[in-house]
């Protein structure tokens, strides 16, 4: 456990370290791209954005009917020293630290409608946003646009397919591990997510089918012929969900409540006690961490690869303009170097 941390930290620190390199060259983004992700995909209102908030365990982005998410949403999840206080931090809107989750939810609202204005369009411009925290772990999710079948009033008539290409350029990377969203009361045969994700990972091997929604389901059915693979088999095992309702973020019924009363929904069903420990958003939460480690490690030795590539660049690019001996674009080089050189060290040693 200590070590996966101490991993995806790094891997953290790189992907920092590789916005930087991106920032002066653009050499950096085949290394961020080289690092794994987490997407949600899924039919609009399925309980994409809620589920991102249930992994990250923090109330904070928009949710609700209609189009909500407009905009992606990359998001880097850091973990802090414990007792360290939460924050989180915008790109666009540097240095500034927001302690209070329901204003970064409001700033992904306000950006979302600066670039798209108050409308029910979509843009493929990504917000970024990392959160610091001693109560998450390590890694970077995505939420995206949900799959529609028809524009509604006020949007384009290619929006089905934008949103789709939107989508599917997020997920079709394959160091993108998808989370395949779908509503437990709608038939899985008619399941978007499951559909788009068949096609961009036919072996299944990086995607994962979550199944929202288990209490909105008919009295009289259920979801054990899913969850238990029997009806859509999935290469990973499929986790059960039950987010907040409607009517509980219009109560404001908080993430600790509603974590609690999902555990005890799976606990005390008659239908799904035996699958309890292998159902939740906690539980989707570790298995996405064990996942993502096992993917890091055998990602190691390209990573090595890029880096020596970055630092054998960036030699040569010293060598042109001369060593520095003031605060400059060679100091700022050096520095890069100077840190590509120590992730290449850490890095070898978590080889061995
Ligand atoms: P998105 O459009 O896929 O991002 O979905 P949202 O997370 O915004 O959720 C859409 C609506 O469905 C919201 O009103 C949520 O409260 C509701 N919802 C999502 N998941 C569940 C669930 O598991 N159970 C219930 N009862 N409602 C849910
Ligand atoms: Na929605
Ligand atoms: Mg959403």
């Amino acid at each position: 456990m200590a070590t996966m941390t101490s991993l995806i930290g790094l891997i953290n620190k790189i992907q920092r370290a590789c916005t930087v390199l991106g920032d002066h060259g653009g050499e950096g983004l085949s290394l961020w791209e080289a690092l794994p992700s987490v997407a949600v995909v899924g039919g609009q209102s399925s309980g994409k954005s809620s589920v991102l908030e249930s992994v990250v365990g923090r109330d904070f982005l928009p949710r609700g009917s209609g189009i909500v998410t407009r905009r992606p949403l990359v998001l880097q999840l850091h973990k802090t020293e414990d007792g360290q206080q939460e924050y989180a931090e915008f790109l666009h809107t540097p240095r500034k630290r927001f302690t209070d989750f329901a204003s970064v939810r409001k700033e992904i609202s306000d950006e979302t409608d600066r670039i798209t204005g108050k409308t029910k369009q979509i843009s493929n411009v990504p917000i970024h946003l990392s959160i610091y925290s001693p109560n998450v772990v390590n890694l970077t999710l995505i939420d995206l646009p949900g799959l529609t079948k028809v524009a509604v009033e006020g949007q384009s008539e290619t929006i089905v397919e934008d949103i789709e290409n939107m989508v599917r350029n997020y997920v079709e990377k394959p160091n993108c591990i998808i989370l395949a969203i779908s509503p437990a009361n709608q038939d899985i045969a008619t399941s978007d997510a499951i559909k788009l994700a068949k096609e961009v990972d036919p072996s299944g091997e990086r995607t994962f089918g979550v199944l929202t929604k288990l209490d909105l389901m008919d009295k009289g059915t259920n979801a054990v012929d899913v969850l238990e693979g029997r009806q859509y088999r999935l290469q990973h095992p499929w986790v059960g969900i039950v987010n907040r309702s409607q009517a509980d973020i219009n109560k404001n019924v908080d993430m600790i409540v509603a974590r609690k009363k999902e555990s005890e929904y799976f606990e005390t069903s008659p239908e799904y006690g035996h699958l309890a420990h292998k159902m939740g958003s906690e539980y989707l939460a570790k298995l996405l961490s064990q996942h993502l480690e096992i993917v890091i490690r055998q990602k190691i030795p390209s990573i090595i690869a890029l880096i020596n590539k970055t630092i054998d660049e960036l030699n040569a690019e010293l060598d042109l303009i001369g060593r520095p001996i003031a605060v400059d674009s060679g100091a700022q080089l050096y520095t890069i170097l100077e840190m590509c050189r120590a992730f290449d060290k850490v890095f070898r040693e978590h080889l061995d």
